[in-house]
């Protein structure tokens, strides 16, 4: 690299890693990932290193991070809290461990003595206590003047506000780190969602909004933890002789350490605990981002010293970033099992944590909005504690207007038909619930199970089996399976096949909460079923109800009335409610509490003698679904005794008393008008 090049390199650099530490320390709204802050540092580091007359007193070489904002008393350091430097491979590792060795002249056989701790991902505290007691905590600031934030952090119950022992030092000052457990940080971003407030990209950020807070009471509701890893300053007390002793003396004063510290000799043991700890990473409630390595001895530490910047005796060996920026190439539309529509990011492909990824979930099209996200642009994505990477955020550029917006698509990608989105909802859905290959299989179980239509013996795996064989696309195919097609499945016996062939035909008979429960549409459960059943009597009835209708409907309200109406205006789904009744499906229609004018009502009818096209019972049903009460025994009030064959005292009392009396053919003929 030439003079000239590097000049306006190192230029560039200083200007946008000011910016960046701006917007990292004082605005706590990281706009770029620290693995790409890492990158940039690294580049200035080298740069620098090879034109030494280039650094300039301003460069961020030559201090660490921003000055603090002014919300905050400052606080200056009686000791500065300095940074670490990083190594981030073996052979970095090895470098740094020769550099210690020649510096100490270590001629003995075994390694130099190290320690090994988690580097935590959250943010440096420094706590001062005088005579035992919690006096003051301050943020690192920019190593020199931090921010006192003592009243946040005494909500944090892992911080002792006294130090435990009948004999504390007259001064101890505590380094430490305080994070945010990624349970409580899931929860507080499902909280901020439900309030409408802005999700926190990471738990590192929401621990240092919590901090941040000019309101300690809101501290106080945030999960917060504090990891003690350093003593910065002891009085009236000897120093622990090593780094392990001041850990287990930190404990002893009350204070949480980490249980993954160890220490050992040499390269290679730390080699080894860097390996284990990577392979931990993922199962620990906290985001670390690599592994610190001190040397033990406090004396070795002592004659090895410091740099501007950073001790010679301690570094960061950092772990793969699990968050970085990469392109957003295009942003894909996926149907779950249940119909909803999720986009996917599809990202240039980049290494997180040691795994490729090229694509990242965003949960929905809200989560778009929010992040503003198009195609083309450089997007931060992360992928913590194993699980799916996941958009976080977006690195804005001058192109960003310029790109075309993501819109839902209003058919769905799979099988085409109409995408529906209620108002305030934040899931938009294939409305075809019975016909969408995506959604196929999980409709098809639900439309056989137990509570629905009720098939023995066609769980999950046949229906897998079945669906795989294309033996099955909707409910309706069910009803056209023949033993043969049965036989042909992977270890699908006679009897069996014949079970299944003959439950299948049972289930034809049916009820209309069952059937309409079975159907899938979305909101709609077994009680929703029922009551849909009882307002209005018959399928018919129900395909013709319009919104009014199903919201007068008990539990109904506008969002189930959409889904309903969604779900049964969609083409797709009308062809296979008419599939199911053209193979048999059937069902009692019942009386419809909608029809308020119930033609019987009042009435008391008798029925009497045998009736030849249909049982007693079902002529009841019928009479009652109409308002009549069906009675045994006749009287002056009686309004219709029917008489059927073979009509005994009853028909003799009806005459008598001067009673209406109908045949089986005039009460077929009055149903037949009533539509039943
Ligand atoms: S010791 C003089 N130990 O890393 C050495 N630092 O780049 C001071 N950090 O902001 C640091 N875990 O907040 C130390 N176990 C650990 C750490 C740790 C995280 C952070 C610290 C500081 C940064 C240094």
């Amino acid at each position: 690299m030439s003079k000239d090049l590097a000049i306006s390199r190192l230029q560039t650099l200083r200007h946008q890693l000011q910016d960046h530490a701006y917007r990292y320390y004082v605005l706590a709204e990281p706009a770029l990932p620290d693995a790409d802050y890492d990158a940039l540092f690294q580049e200035l580091l080298a740069i620098e290193a090879k034109f030494p007359e280039l650094i300039t007193a301003d460069s961020p070489s030559q201090r660490v991070g921003a000055s603090s904002d002014s919300a905050f008393t400052p606080v200056t350091h009686q000791v500065p809290m300095l940074s670490l430097d990083n190594v981030f491979n073996a052979e970095d590792w090895q470098a740094f461990d020769r550099r210690v060795r020649d510096r100490i002249d270590w001629q003995l056989a075994v390694g130099v003595p190290y320690a090994c701790e988690p580097k935590f991902d959250g943010l440096a505290v420094s706590l001062r206590y005088e005579q035992g007691v919690l006096v003051q905590a301050a943020t690192r600031g920019d190593g020199q003047v931090g921010e006192d934030i003592t009243a946040n952090v005494r909500t944090i119950s892992s911080v002792p506000l006294r130090l435990q022992g009948s004999n504390p030092p007259a001064l101890l000052e505590v380094r430490g780190e305080v994070v945010m457990p990624r349970s409580g940080f899931e929860q507080l971003n499902q909280r901020q969602l439900a309030q409408n407030e802005k999700p926190f990209a990471n738990p590192r950020n929401a621990a240092a909004g919590a901090l941040r807070q000019l309101d300690a009471s809101i501290t106080a509701k945030r999960p917060l933890d504090f990891y003690a890893y350093a003593i910065a300053a002891i009085d009236g007390m000897p120093w622990p002789a090593t780094h392990s002793l001041s850990l287990r003396t930190l404990k002893q004063f009350g204070f949480r350490i980490s249980d993954l510290a160890q220490s050992g000799n040499g390269v290679d043991f730390v080699q080894r605990c860097w390996q284990q700890l990577l392979a931990q990473r993922n199962q620990l409630d906290f985001d670390i981002d690599g592994m610190v390595i001190k040397v033990d001895d406090r004396s070795l530490q002592l004659s090895l010293g410091f740099v501007s910047r950073a001790p010679r005796w301690a570094v960061a060996y950092k772990f793969p970033a699990e968050e970085k920026t990469t392109t957003l190439l295009a942003v894909d539309f996926q149907v779950g099992r249940t119909g909803a529509i999720t986009p996917v990011a599809r990202l240039a492909p980049v290494n997180l944590g040691g795994v490729m990824v090229s694509n990242a979930t965003l949960h929905n099209m809200d989560e778009i909005n929010r992040l503003d996200l198009r195609p083309g642009d450089t997007v931060i994505v992360r992928r913590a504690g194993d699980v799916i990477p996941k958009v976080t955020g977006r690195v804005d550029d001058e192109a960003h207007q310029q790109r075309a917006i993501v819109t839902l698509p209003s058919h769905c990608p799979v099988c085409d038909s109409a995408v529906s989105r209620i108002e305030g909802e934040v899931v938009a859905r294939c409305t075809a619930g019975l016909f969408c290959p995506a959604q196929r299989k999980e409709r098809l179980r639900h439309f056989a199970s137990r509570r629905a239509m009720d098939i023995e013996g066609l769980g999950e795996k046949w229906v897998d089996l079945l669906v795989e064989a294309g033996l099955l696309h909707s409910s309706a195919d069910i009803y056209q399976l023949s033993k043969e097609q049965l036989l042909s499945l992977p270890r699908m016996g006679e009897k069996s096949a014949d079970n299944l062939i003959a439950a299948i035909s049972r289930s034809r008979e049916t009820t209309l909460p069952r059937f309409l429960y079975s159907l899938g549409i979305p909101d709609v459960g077994e009680t929703t079923a029922l009551q849909l059943a009882g307002q209005f009597g018959s399928l018919k009835a129900l395909l013709a109800a319009d919104e009014a209708a199903l919201l007068a409907t008990p539990d109904v309200g506008p969002v189930v009335a959409k889904a309903i109406l969604d779900f049964l205006s969609e083409p797709h789904n009308q062809q296979v409610i008419q599939a199911l009744c053209d193979a048999g499906v059937r069902w009692q229609d019942q009386t419809a509490r909608q029809d308020i004018a119930q033609p019987l009502a009042g009435q008391t009818w008798v029925l009497t003698g045998t009736l030849s096209g249909m049982t007693r019972d079902e002529a009841t049903d019928k009479l009652r679904s109409l308002g009549a009460k069906v009675s045994g025994s006749v009287s002056a009030k009686t309004a219709v005794v029917v008489s059927g064959d073979a009509a005994g005292s009853k028909l003799d009392k009806a005459l008598s008393l001067g009673v209406t009396v109908w045949d089986e053919s005039a009460l077929t003929a009055f149903f037949a008008e009533q539509g039943l």
